[in-house]
């Protein structure tokens, strides 16, 4: 208790100084971000090296460094962060990185048994095309784009999420589940129809958004985790959850999935529909009783022992980087917003000691509580879109 509050009267030092030199500060929260990264992302990326094979990190389980199959749904973060961390530094070193695991994902562009192909090839692949604009990639992104399409069901209008007699979710006695996180997915399709001029993967994600406004929110605009829709007559079956506290609850990281998931519909379509539900959805996340002082979510906002339950800094570097974008449409109080998040995660509280947390850059995410699993662990999504959040803090910045 005496380094968490040592540790928080530090951040607001830190943060007062901040309110003296602005434009300084900004700087220099990003700069020793960046440092950070270089030497902790190096560490982690020696130890693969070394190990000779291509190995990609998601988390920490049992004390050891958990790598995931490239069927897993955060596969495309860790070269995603390769990417990143080659904007933030110029550094050829990481752009060989990207272009080494990136490259290792290239069959799952194939893959058509979970909605996550979208989230795995736009952060592997996406990022690796917009900045080497190689053709091969271009075909990857397609490719995947087509594979995602083949969950689409027109009666309801959405991507199935999930296979309904597969694995767990199999004994749920769902006919369609569609989770906020799919909104992630959506930035794949919009992006394959400028790349080739099939406006079909366009129509999927606007229909897909539009069905998600309608039914996955409360009056609060609180989301729903899971809507099960009825696949052959259309309409919704079940509101659920199947990673938050209850069914009825605002689990942290949906909430972060659905303003980011907006964000990028509005930034392709201008619809104002779509804004708007963002403003909405910041309201509810920014004057909620259980946000937390420093805007570090806990992992659900309606989880039972509040203030003594896990935070989720994943939700938090999520929830940064969309608020970066959307001060970009003419909303700066956002940015205020996100650099009190970054403010937050930066501090020891959040951020990890050199070497330490398996050579992750943030500590204390959560994974799934319901599945008993990646509870107060570092998690390879905290960390990318950390870097995103950086970067986009970056070019407004400048
Ligand atoms: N998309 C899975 C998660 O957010 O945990």
């Amino acid at each position: 208790m005496k380094q968490v509050l040592l540790t928080l009267g530090l951040g607001v030092v830190l943060l007062s100084a901040c309110h003296r030199h602005d434009a300084e500060c900004n700087q220099q929260i990003i700069s020793d971000n960046v440092k950070f990264a270089t030497q902790q992302l190096g560490r982690q990326v020696e130890i693969i090296e070394e190990s000779g094979k291509i190995l990609n990190p998601r988390t920490i389980r049992c004390d050891k460094i958990y790598y995931v199959p490239i069927d897993d749904w955060t596969s495309g973060f860790f070269p995603g962060t390769m990417w990143y961390m080659f904007e933030l530094t110029g550094d050829e070193k990481w752009k060989n990185l990207g272009v080494k695991y990136t490259e290792d994902l290239d069959s799952v562009k194939y893959l058509t048994w979970h909605h996550d192909v979208g989230f795995m090839i736009n952060t592997s692949f996406g990022n690796a095309y917009r900045l080497t604009k190689n053709e091969a990639y271009k075909e990857v992104m397609i490719e995947a784009a087509k594979s995602l399409s083949t969950r689409f069901r027109p009666t309801p209008g959405v991507i199935q999420s999930w296979d309904e007699d597969r694995g767990w979710q199999g004994t749920r006695g769902w006919m369609c589940p569609v989770i906020i996180d799919n909104m992630m997915n959506l930035e794949l399709l919009f992006e394959a129809t400028r790349l080739s001029g099939d406006s079909s993967f366009y129509k999927m994600a606007v229909s897909h958004a539009d069905v998600t406004l309608k039914n996955h929110f409360r009056k609060d605009y609180s989301s729903y985790h899971v809507i099960d829709y009825d696949k052959i007559k259309g309409g919704v079956r079940h509101k659920q959850t199947a990673q938050g506290y209850a069914n009825e609850s605002a689990w942290a990281r949906g909430q972060a999935w659905a303003i980011y998931g907006f964000a990028v519909c509005y930034r392709e379509t201008k619809d104002p529909r779509y804004l708007t539900l963002t403003d909405n959805i910041y309201n509810f996340l920014f004057t909620h009783k259980n946000m937390s002082e420093d805007l570090v979510p806990y992992w659900d906002f309606d989880a039972p022992n509040i203030p003594n339950e896990p935070r989720d800094a994943s939700a938090a570097a999520i929830i940064a980087s969309a608020l970066y974008e959307l001060s970009t449409y003419d909303r700066p109080e956002y940015k205020e917003t996100a650099d009190r998040i970054i403010a937050s995660l930066s501090s020891p509280a959040y951020r990890a000691i050199l070497g330490t947390n398996g050579n992750f850059l943030l500590m204390h995410s959560v994974g799934s509580i319901p599945h008993g699993g990646e509870i107060d662990v570092p998690l390879n999504y905290a960390d990318y879109y950390f870097l995103e959040a950086l970067l986009r803090k970056q070019a407004i910045e400048k």
